[in-house]
């Protein structure tokens, strides 16, 4: 199931806007109670009414239909060398990616029950080089300090502006420096690619051919605004010129909901 159903992202896009559901009938000439109930999650629109809607929101008309339709999901497996883990009790997703040697890993986001984490890392196992944060909220960084003193030689990894969140931490914190690569084993490295918008901080990292967006992009929609500064145009400016940058086969793992391709948002991703 995609992490944002259409109501979800016509709240995004309206409030991206500052237009509320009173307002988008208003424009649109639509009934102000099937606005209201679409907001809702009750009910969809018609082709027309979704073009005529996204014209309003700056959405892509013809993606916001084919989303009304229910028409489009992924379908998408992670390459072999990273591997999803559940944050339970978060409903967000955490990974670990590792080099041909099957021992060097890391990892991206510690969050939610330590021991599925720790239990992840015996598995392999794997020697942990990075603890990669891809931003400031609990349910992608609740679990930085168990796994942080369980792996006393992993590198911490985060923006400087998100890195208040791991308390004492932050000051042994590498900062993110947007497009610097990480050295990762000898001929490996990992890119971080800072991303504001879902915070001010939000960063992705890129490994391989995996883009590992955090809450920045999900399969066909992107992360909500959360302050304190970042705005709903820097999200959008974010994914526009730094992630869709990147070659159409890359494999995005986001921090909630299903992987997608880089190729599949820019056709399918009514934000872009
Ligand atoms: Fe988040």
């Amino acid at each position: 199931m995609l992490e944002d159903d259409f109501s979800d992202v016509l709240r995004k896009a309206a409030r991206g806007n500052g237009l509320d559901a009173e307002a988008l009938a208003c424009r649109s000439g639509i009934a102000a109670a099937a606005v209201a109930g679409w907001f809702r999650g009750d009910g969809l629109p018609s082709d027309g009414e979704a073009r005529a809607l996204a014209l309003l929101l700056g959405l892509d008309p013809g993606k916001l239909a084919e989303r009304a339709a229910q028409g489009w999901h992924p379908d998408v497996a992670l390459p072999p060398d990273v591997r999803h883990h559940p944050h339970d009790p978060h409903p967000s997703n955490g990974y670990l990616f590792f080099l041909d040697d099957g021992r060097t890993a890391a990892l991206i986001d510690p969050a939610g029950l330590p021991q599925t984490i720790l239990d992840a890392v015996a598995d392999g196992p794997f020697a942990l080089r990075y603890i990669l944060i891809t931003h400031r909220h609990a349910d992608h960084c609740d679990a930085t300090a168990d796994i942080a003193r369980a792996f006393p030689d992993a590198e911490i990894v985060m923006h400087r502006s998100d890195a208040h969140a791991i308390g004492h931490l932050a000051t042994r914190a590498t900062p993110i420096v947007d497009g610097d690569e990480l050295a990762f084993g000898e001929h490996a490295s990992i890119r971080m690619i800072h991303t504001p918008g879902h915070t001010d901080g939000s960063s992705c990292f890129l490994f391989r051919s995996t883009l590992f967006t955090g809450d920045t992009l999900f399969a066909g929609s992107v992360g909500g605004i959360t302050g304190p500064t970042a705005t709903y145009r820097d999200i959008i400016e974010s994914v526009r010129f730094k992630l869709f940058a990147l070659d159409d086969a890359t494999v995005i793992a986001p921090g909630h909901g299903p992987p997608s391709t880089i190729g599949e948002e820019r056709i399918h991703n009514p934000f872009l």
